[in-house]
């Protein structure tokens, strides 16, 4: 029986310092308004880390979130994936910080760095590995602090990330038909320009505009790939979990599926953009709510830095 990678459980944390446009036009005296970051972005509020929250902290409670909500211990975790750009150390890993923190005790731990990507190249890796029998019980976690790396005085950029961290934890399955599909990743390095962080603590820089307009034909091929892969049509996906970065990348992705606007989890407007996080809090919030089922066909998809870009196809 070949073996399978199920999402057990999901989980998700967000720093409780909550900052409106008004409020972060205000502490960093930008010239912006709520109007102009609402109608270009669909951003409202982003959650801020504060000053004892770290990528570790947030990755390592969204990881206790979804044990529990899978009901497994961390004395059955064989592996800590982490997809970071904003680790705690150069070295070790926050993989292996979060597995210190959780009291995991054997496997291996470390992290990965593909930026808003990040959380689907993570689960490819971890799909892979549970189907080559090296591991059976995976965490596979996105945790972000872009507050630490932004430049506060750009206005195109600082109002548009926040901070968070999302969680799944995989479980190998023999036979059936739920769990990772396929997943499909891409990079193109030659576009590195457009959105990068300099050095390695930054700031964030990002040609916003260039980045859009590669992001909905890119994200459109990814998804493509990803249903002709499994012989499926756009019709057979119940839920697209998007990366949550511009609501109007979001809704055109929707368009393209010809997806009822709810069934498309968006939480841009409440979260911004918190890179390797923001589709696995979503997942965790579409699943913590009930809105995503057993059964359910979920389709994941992201762009970023690299550029990377890709998607997975998810039953549930
Ligand atoms: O997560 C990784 C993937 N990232 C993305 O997918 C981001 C993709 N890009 C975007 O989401 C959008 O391009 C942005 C939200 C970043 C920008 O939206 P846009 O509609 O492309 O705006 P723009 O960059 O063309 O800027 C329009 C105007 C400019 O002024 P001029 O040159 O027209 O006079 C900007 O200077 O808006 C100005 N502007 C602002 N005004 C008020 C830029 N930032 C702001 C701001 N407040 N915060």
């Amino acid at each position: 029986m070949p073996l399978r990678s199920v999402i057990a459980g999901c989980g998700g944390f967000l720093p409780p310092n909550v900052l409106d446009n008004d409020a972060l036009a205000a502490k960093f005296g930008l010239d912006t308004s709520d109007a102009w970051i609402r109608e270009r972005s669909g951003i409202r509020q982003r959650h801020l880390a504060g000053p004892g929250e770290s990528a570790t902290s947030m990755g390592a409670e969204a990881a206790r979130r979804a044990l529990a909500q899978a009901g497994v211990e961390a004395s059955e975790v064989d592996a800590v994936i982490c997809a970071t750009s904003t680790p705690d150390n150069a070295f070790p890993s926050t993989g292996a910080h979060i597995q210190a923190a959780l009291g995991v005790t054997r496997g291996f731990a470390f992290d990965l760095s593909a930026a808003c990507t990040g959380f689907i190249y993570a689960l490819s890796v971890a799909d892979a590995m549970i189907r080559a029998g090296q591991a059976r019980c995976v965490l596979v976690i996105g945790t972000e602090v872009y507050s630490r790396i932004l430049d506060w005085t750009d206005r195109s950029t600082c109002v548009l990330f926040g901070d968070g961290a999302g969680a799944v934890l995989l479980r190998a399955e023999e036979g059936g038909n739920r769990g990772v599909l396929s997943t499909h990743l891409h990079a193109d390095g030659t576009q590195a320009g457009i959105l990068y962080v300099e050095g390695t603590t930054g700031p964030l820089r990002m040609a916003g505009k260039e980045v859009f307009r590669q992001a909905v034909n890119k994200l459109s091929s990814a998804v493509d790939e990803a249903l002709v892969a499994n012989g499926l049509a756009k019709g057979d996906v119940n839920w697209l979990v998007p990366h949550q970065a511009n609501i109007r990348i979001i809704d055109a992705m929707g368009r393209k599926l010809g997806l009822s606007p709810d069934r498309v989890v968006k939480t841009v407007d409440r979260h911004a953009n918190t890179s390797a996080a923001s589709v696995p809090l979503a997942l965790a919030e579409a699943v913590g709510d009930g809105r995503i089922r057993k059964d359910d066909l979920v389709l994941l998809e992201a762009i970023g830095g690299g550029l990377t870009w890709g998607a997975a196809l998810v039953r549930f």
